[in-house]
């Protein structure tokens, strides 16, 4: 039987950004999990414009072709790791963007999520992006992997070095997302 797809979704996209790293050590945690067929996201490279679309996403008919590659991206996954920074006690306007434009290719599929910040570890930003994961159908599971004063664990190559707990944090995040993933699927089936 196939594996699942996984897609990490990496939230920001400003120049100098370091969440990439982060979402780099989330994929290489993902692929040693063994669970899922791993993809990476980069919202920085799918770069899609503030949301242009006449339609509501609801009803599928995308006008332009960027909204439809991105519905194909998003379509092939079963399930997602968003992994996002805070900005400003909230999560990143690119990630709503590319949360608000569908609707229907989200629906019934897992997600998990990987803050990062300062003090707060991006507590606050996870906080908000929950209830729009839900108004889109995404179950996101408890296990959540939140990284404070994550400058801590960029080595001089800008590679995120997790500490044994945050590894732990999101072996347990990925074997939830399987679990939940292998219920979902039956559900979107039915
Ligand atoms: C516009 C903006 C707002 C920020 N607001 C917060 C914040 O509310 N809480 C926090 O912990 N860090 C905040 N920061 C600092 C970020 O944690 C830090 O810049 C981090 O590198 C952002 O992730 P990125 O580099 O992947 O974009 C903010 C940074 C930016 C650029």
């Amino acid at each position: 039987m196939s594996r699942p797809v996984l897609q990490v979704v990496a939230a920001s996209t400003r120049p100098g950004r370091k969440g990439i790293a982060i979402a780099r050590w989330v994929q290489q945690l993902a692929e040693a999990h063994g669970g899922f067929d791993v993809e990476l996201v980069d919202l920085a490279e799918v770069g899609l414009p503030l949301l242009d679309e006449p339609n509501h996403p609801r009803l599928g008919q995308y006008v332009h072709q960027a909204t439809r590659d991105w519905s194909a991206t998003v379509s092939r996954g079963d399930a997602f790791v968003f992994v996002t920074p805070e900005y400003n006690h909230s999560f990143p306007a690119s990630l709503k963007n590319a949360l608000d434009h569908l609707h229907g290719e989200w629906a019934d599929k897992a997600a998990g999520l990987v803050s990062y910040g300062g003090v707060s570890a991006g507590l606050r930003a996870a906080t908000a992006l929950k209830p729009v994961l839900a108004a889109l159908r995404l179950h996101t599971v408890p296990e959540a992997v939140s990284i404070p004063f994550f400058p801590q664990f960029l080595d001089e190559d800008e590679v995120f070095v997790a500490n044994a707990e945050l590894e732990a944090g999101g072996k347990a995040m990925l074997d939830e997302l399987l679990r939940v993933t292998g219920a979902l699927s039956t559900l979107r089936a039915a």
